[in-house]
């Protein structure tokens, strides 16, 4: 039976800021984050913004052309936890007015999760195929301030669709795993910004790729001049030409950068979505000007910590008329440009659940988090 990704559709936030003002606030090179991690901007979420609503707003924009009743799962993924034992799909069930005959759940480990997210409801449709599972990656990436990784920030969410016969992608059974302890990045429960052993993240990603490259190799036969377009988890875009280099280094074939470059078009403009980033690659990719019709993607998810996956899908017949890259262009393009100060503000503003407070209306999204009462956190759908 094929099982895929049947709709797929994004959400970001209300703010951008430029790196290049980034850059001149902090007396660094501008060529450093364009060149050096090949990013431009990030997305800034106003304060009443979060990973319920980006997702949320992500799934409400699919929901709005598929029939919700045919949905008996909503998996959410993220790193980005908003409470400790809720899961935040159950706070989007409810903004978006699913039926109750629903299982939902949220899964972590850091952005790999999106992809655990994806195969559980990959296999729950091959168990009942008459049914649809809402999968949504939905995540803020925060850094602390003069940290190695506040270039790298970002924040964005994809929602997608997975179903029998899909409209858009078959994810080919077999993938290659790999799981390793590794302390790269990890942000302990008391903290609302992660640890990150930079240098040694960089290792462990690369050391995960050619791991779970590996292991689909070994399980399957399968050469990468097999694939036609790469997309690899992009915490920052260069960090996918670095795998792009090393898997090629290690299969000792030539592999161009033209293989990858339509992925990071999207990654440039929102920065790391961790659980998202991957998601934002293949929405790139499906929405270039290429006719990818029965051409096989060859995508690698990377959570630090480490567990990462490689695994391919097959780009459906007719798949361009399902797609709606309009969306993207409008949540990247209606952004809001603020200055480093105004960016600053906002990270310095951060505000737990140990208080009772109001945010103030700023979004225009279709979902709000509008504060904290009795540690309950709250949220409105216009
Ligand atoms: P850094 O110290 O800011 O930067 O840390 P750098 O000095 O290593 O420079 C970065 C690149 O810019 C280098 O290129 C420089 O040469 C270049 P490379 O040698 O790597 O090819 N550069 C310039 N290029 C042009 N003109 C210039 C110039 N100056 C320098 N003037 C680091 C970089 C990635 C460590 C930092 O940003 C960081 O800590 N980021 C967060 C961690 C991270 O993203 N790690 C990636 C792998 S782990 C992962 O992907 C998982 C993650 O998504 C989380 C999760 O799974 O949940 C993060």
């Amino acid at each position: 039976m094929n099982i895929g990704i049947h709709d797929l559709d994004v959400a970001t936030t209300h703010y951008v800021l430029k790196l290049d003002s980034m850059a001149e606030a902090l007396g660094v090179d501008p060529a450093k984050y364009q060149l050096g991690l090949g990013q431009d901007e990030f997305s800034v979420p106003a304060p009443d913004e979060d990973v319920v609503t980006m997702g949320a707003h992500a799934a409400k924009r699919l929901l709005d052309r598929n029939d919700p009743s045919k949905i008996r799962m909503v998996l959410f993924a993220t790193e980005t936890g908003i409470d400790q034992s809720k899961a935040a799909g159950v706070f989007v069930h409810g903004l978006l007015g699913l039926p109750t005959a629903v299982r939902t759940v949220e899964f972590k480990q850091a952005c790999y999760s999106g992809t655990a997210a994806l195969q559980t409801a990959v296999n729950h449709v091959a168990r009942y195929p008459e049914d649809q599972v809402l999968v949504i990656t939905s995540d803020v990436a925060r850094y602390a301030v003069d940290s190695g990784g506040e270039p790298t920030q970002g924040a964005g969410a994809v929602a997608m669709l997975v179903a029998a016969d899909p409209n858009l992608v078959v994810i080919e059974p077999q993938s290659g795993v790999f799981t390793a302890d590794v302390n790269d990045f990890w942000r302990p429960n008391d903290s609302s910004t992660p640890f990150v052993e930079g240098k040694l993240s960089l290792d462990a990603y690369l050391d995960a790729t050619i791991g779970a490259w590996d292991d689909l190799a070994a399980r399957r036969d399968l050469n990468v001049s097999d694939i036609h377009r790469f997309m690899h988890h992009q915490p920052f875009t260069k960090m996918a030409r670095k795998a792009h280099t090393k898997l090629a280094e290690h299969v000792g074939v030539e592999l161009g950068s033209e293989l990858i470059e339509e992925s990071m078009t999207y990654n440039r403009r929102i920065g790391n979505s961790y659980t998202a980033s991957l998601y934002f690659g293949l929405a790139a990719q499906l929405h270039g000007n290429e006719d990818l019709a029965g051409k096989r993607l060859g995508l690698f998810s990377y959570g630090s910590g480490s567990v990462a996956e490689f695994f391919t899908a097959v780009v459906q017949p007719g798949y361009t008329e399902h797609l709606h890259p309009e969306t993207v262009a409008e949540s990247l393009d209606s952004r809001e440009e603020i200055t480093f100060e105004q960016y600053r503000d906002l990270h310095n503003a951060y505000v737990g659940e140990s208080e009772n407070y109001e945010t103030a209306t700023v979004t225009d999204a279709p979902f709000r988090f509008t504060g904290v009462t009795d540690r309950v956190r709250q949220y409105e759908a216009r």
